[in-house]
């Protein structure tokens, strides 16, 4: 079965089963300013899996799109993705595990007609919070699954959720397919890494609450998620994600574009076994790396997320970041702009299921583009400072200081210098590096010890902060204005925009003295969401050059005739500017020709904060 087909056929057998089909999310939550993405089905499900009425009923289905990156240092391997399609089916207060199971029973051996031979199942253990799933295990062996293939594992394992710090989770009821040598031995409890996870019944009967309490949901919901790529491996026979008719073509640009077949020969001919070991290994591994990244930059892209230094869009940066880095490994062609052939054949293999691919493919290539050229400026830089230092020893702090500023990894340095015949002082490096970890685990922990809500709260003030301070602008200086960056920490904003001239002190005050009467008179924030033309027809402003997708988010500050800015832009926003607190300029500086920079602070205003909703 194709990937497609698998997708279709998982919709038309749960339409069947009496579940409405319901369109798949953003990546990007809405209106869930602590986490960055949608990291299953069930995340924009929350408020129904908490009891609200569902406009489309009790069953529902979908695909939805998934980035998880807490696993990226495993992507390379045979299944790890960071973007990856999850299908999923939700009874809400109707069926539970009888009815879930037999449905998946079903779907696996009829429908997809996996052998019952080849499936194991594991169930929760039991603890003080919950019992032993003892009827899950029942229904299982009911249906035909034999008992040595049942395996009963704790909380760390057969739990699910919440998928934030508090909401709706349970134990649940995990499914694999026997992915080692030889015929299959026990089950996932006692033969872990033989068994591949395929799909997850979760048993949504608890609310986790702030104190950490497990309370009984009003409700009882069962949430399913199945990785599709996974499905797909399955089913084709095929021994990574990698090699399955989506990713096939993808993979086989990839090889050719970086003339990869040629390069590994290169490197295999000298060398021990060893070292010809490693080769293969590389070239393994860094194909998949570029496969997995800019597959996930894609789809990120797609969903509104640009490169930058925070939040979603430094997660992107940093993916597109480690692709090139990877193709830099493996092949000198990667000096060239490589990126537009991978995505171009990104957006074929996915074009029919997402056709926004296909209409924003240009922009998705562009916004690559862009982020490779000035990674690759970075990357000569470090090559350049590499080659400079004279003597054949690259002491530990040089080799950090390649890693911290121009993103060389260790391995890169030591290959570099290795083929110029030098020396690198790795213990040197990895005390620089610990020593470097434990100041930003200082700060980390100070920041926590200040509540990790805080954090977030003082970023999302300074956001709002930065919508006022852009109008505060464009009224002294004039229409002229425009943002050419934005750059926000826990402790200022920078903001960066056009203007030919140093502003006079005078201005500099004015402008502060603007954003602080917007603050004082405690104005509402509110947003609405409209196409690019709408946000455009009604004077909003924002970087018009065509960043955005169909639909934009227009967040307003003020109401009716007292509206003093109106901006596109994700968000999030206070609910009010009087939560702000005094607005101060510290310094107005030029940024490059044509372009100032502002960096100013708030002091005092509320500890917490309420999140700016959508206006009805
Ligand atoms: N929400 C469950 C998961 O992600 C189904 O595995």
């Amino acid at each position: 079965m194709t990937t497609d087909e698998i997708r279709q056929a998982y919709l038309n057998f749960f339409s069947k089963e009496g579940h409405a089909v319901i369109p798949g999310a953003s990546l990007i939550p809405e209106n869930d300013p602590t986490v960055l993405f949608t990291t299953a089905g069930m995340h924009p499900l929350v408020p129904y899996l908490l009891g609200e009425t569902h406009p489309a009923g009790k069953r529902l289905c979908d695909v939805q799109k998934c980035i998880r990156t807490q696993d990226i240092d495993e992507v390379g391997d045979a299944s790890h993705l960071t973007f990856f399609e999850m299908l999923g089916n939700w009874s809400l207060g109707d069926y539970f595990k009888q009815g879930a199971i037999t449905m998946s029973f079903t779907f696996l051996t009829d429908v997809l007609q996996i052998p019952v031979s080849m499936l194991a199942v594991t169930c929760f253990a039991g603890d003080e919070d919950a019992p032993k799933d003892e009827e899950s295990a029942q229904i299982w062996e009911n249906i035909g699954i034999p008992p040595e293939r049942i395996g009963f594992l704790p909380k760390t394992k057969n739990w699910w959720g919440p998928a934030g710090q508090t909401g709706p989770c349970g134990p649940d009821t995990e499914m694999f397919i026997w992915a080692g040598n030889g015929e299959p031995k026990g089950n996932p409890a006692t033969h872990d890494s033989e068994w591949m996870e395929i799909w997850n019944d979760v048993f949504m009967q608890y609310n986790k609450k702030a104190d950490g309490a497990f309370a009984p949901l009003k409700q009882r919901n069962v949430d399913t998620g199945m990785g599709l790529e996974r499905a797909a491996k399955v089913l084709q026979g095929v021994k990574s994600v990698y090699e399955t008719d989506a990713f096939r073509p993808i993979m086989e640009t990839i090889s050719n574009l970086l003339h990869l077949p040629e390069n590994k020969m290169k490197f295999s001919e000298v060398g021990s076994e060893e070292e010809r070991r490693k080769v293969e290994e590389q070239f393994q591994k860094h194909p998949r790396i570029i496969c997995d990244h800019l597959r996930a930059a894609t789809f990120m892209i797609v969903d509104g997320v640009r490169p930058s230094n925070v939040d979603q869009g430094y997660v992107l940066r940093r993916l597109i970041r480690r692709a090139i880095r990877s193709a830099w490994r493996i092949s000198k062609e990667s000096e060239h702009l490589f990126t537009t052939p991978i995505i171009e054949s990104i957006v074929t293999s996915y074009k029919k299921t997402y056709p926004s691919l296909h209409e924003q493919e240009k922009l998705i290539c562009s916004v690559v583009t862009q982020e490779e050229e000035q990674f690759k400026k970075t990357l000569a830089e470090g090559l350049k400072q590499f080659n400079k230092s004279a003597t054949d020893h690259i002491d530990g702090l040089t080799a950090f200081h390649l890693y911290d500023t121009y993103g060389f990894p260790l391995e890169l340095t030591m290959e570099l210098a290795k083929e110029r015949g030098k020396m690198v002082d790795v213990d040197g490096y990895k005390k620089a590096f610990a020593e470097h970890q434990a100041l930003s685990r200082a700060g980390a922990e100070a920041k926590f010890k200040g509540g990790l809500q805080d954090h977030s709260n003082e970023t999302t003030k300074l956001h709002t902060a930065t919508h006022l301070l852009d109008a505060a602008l464009r009224k002294v200086l004039g229409d002229h204005v425009f943002q050419k960056g934005s750059n926000i920490t826990a402790e200022r904003l920078r903001f960066d925009f056009s203007h030919p001239d140093k502003m006079t002190p005078e201005q500099v005050k004015e402008v502060e003295r603007l954003v602080n009467e917007s603050i004082a008179a405690d104005l509402p924030v509110t947003y609405h969401v409209t196409d690019v033309e709408g946000a455009k027809k009604e004077g909003a402003i924002g970087v018009f050059d065509a960043r955005y997708g169909a639909e934009v988010k227009v967040y307003t500050v003020g109401a009716k005739k007292g509206i003093v800015s109106k901006e596109i832009c994700g968000g999030p926003h206070v609910a009010r500017t009087g939560m702000l607190g005094a607005f101060k300029i510290l310094k107005e500086e030029s940024s490059s020709a044509g372009i100032r920079r502002i960096k100013a602070i708030l002091n005092g205003g509320t500890k917490e904060i309420e999140v700016a909703k959508e206006e009805r």
